[in-house]
């Protein structure tokens, strides 16, 4: 299994030398982003952004445009602004679900309270349109826009779902389609967009950011009930915990029906938690789940075949689906 760095490397290897170039200019302008708007906003958006994460958002923008889009300034500002609305959305997705760390640090909620946690993520989703400005196409705000919607209904779907054993797998799949799989898609099309590509290689390069964002949010899924925490950075079944009705507990109530009769809101300890995780685990569930999410990244790849893409390009596009396949935290 390959590293994450490792797979970065590769992806940059193949892609070519602007890649890390666009990246380290957004990471840049991240920063930027986030200062002013006083001290305390300053000081939690600043620690949103310096924690990190996997940049894989920015990375789509980049590599869908390709190596010879130019255009720098647009590009550094559409992977800013596709960042910065996945940042505000994990500030606020911490303070429903209540959750201390994130990305190994305290989350804004866990350092501040509810008020400024609210008030971070509304800086940071208002910074992504105003660095959207500097992108200069009305395309790539309805993308991003539309991406942010879809957000909001997803969000609000997992919510009204909660604790609900029974909800079917069409329900759960636009669940993670509209929390996860939108904004990679917008990620596509926007870096497309700055490249000027047609609207129909915008359409296929957002329907592949969309299919390894929705394999993405699968396998996220998986690996909660699969663990091990050593690996993931959390306790196995944090999403049972939290009420959470996911792929894996869905398939293993269809096939054990003393699973099905189990009441989530009677599983309120980690190790009640890990206990179902195994039960999960032996119907087999985790393995259907994630050759599920494998066939999604296979057929979000079949959507390069047709496109003109540059070799290295191709070949990082490819780089990312597989990494999103073999992802193991
Ligand atoms: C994290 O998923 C949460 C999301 C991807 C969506 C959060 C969306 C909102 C809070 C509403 C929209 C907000 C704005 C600013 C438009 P997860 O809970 O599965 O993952 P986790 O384990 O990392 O928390
Ligand atoms: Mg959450």
């Amino acid at each position: 299994m390959r590293s994450a760095e490792a797979t970065l490397s590769e992806i940059i290897g193949a892609a070519g030398a602007h890649v890390p170039r666009l990246l380290a200019l957004v990471e840049e302008r991240l920063v930027l982003l986030a200062a002013g708007h006083g001290p305390v906003l300053a000081e939690h958006a600043g620690e949103t952004i310096a924690a990190g994460g996997k940049r894989m958002r920015p990375l789509l923008v980049v590599l869908a445009a390709g190596p010879h889009a130019g255009r720098e300034r647009e590009l550094v500002a559409a992977a800013a602004a596709v960042e910065l609305i996945h940042s505000a959305t994990l500030v606020h997705d911490d303070v429903l679900d209540g959750a201390r760390l994130r990305r190994g640090a305290p989350t804004v909620w866990a350092r501040a309270g509810r008020d400024v946690a609210v008030a971070t993520g509304d800086l940071l989703f208002s910074r992504a349109f105003s660095e959207l400005t500097a992108v200069g196409s009305l395309a790539a705000v309805r993308s991003l826009s539309r991406a942010t919607s879809a957000l909001a209904e997803g969000e609000l779907l997992q919510r009204q779902d909660a604790w609900n054993g029974s909800v079917a797998i069409e329900r759960y799949l636009l669940r993670c389609e509209l929390k996860t799989a939108r904004l990679f898609q917008a990620a596509c099309e926007m870096g497309a967009q700055v490249a000027r590509l047609s609207t129909s290689q915008i359409a296929e390069l957002g329907g592949f950011g969309r299919g390894i964002g929705l394999a993405f949010q699968l396998l996220d899924d998986v690996l909660d009930v699969a663990g091990p925490a050593s690996l993931t950075g959390k306790h196995r079944g944090t999403d049972l915990l939290d009420g959470t009705v996911t792929l894996p507990l869905i398939l293993a109530r269809e096939r054990d029906a003393r699973l099905a009769a189990v009441d989530l809101r009677t599983i309120t300890t980690p190790a009640a938690a890990e206990q179902l995780c195994e039960s999960i685990e032996q119907t087999g569930a985790l393995r259907e789940s994630q050759a599920r999410a494998l066939q999604i990244v296979a057929e979000a790849k079949l959507a390069l075949d047709g496109l003109p893409l540059e070799n290295g390009q191709r070949r990082a596009l490819n780089l990312v689906a597989d990494s999103v396949a073999e992802r193991t935290a």
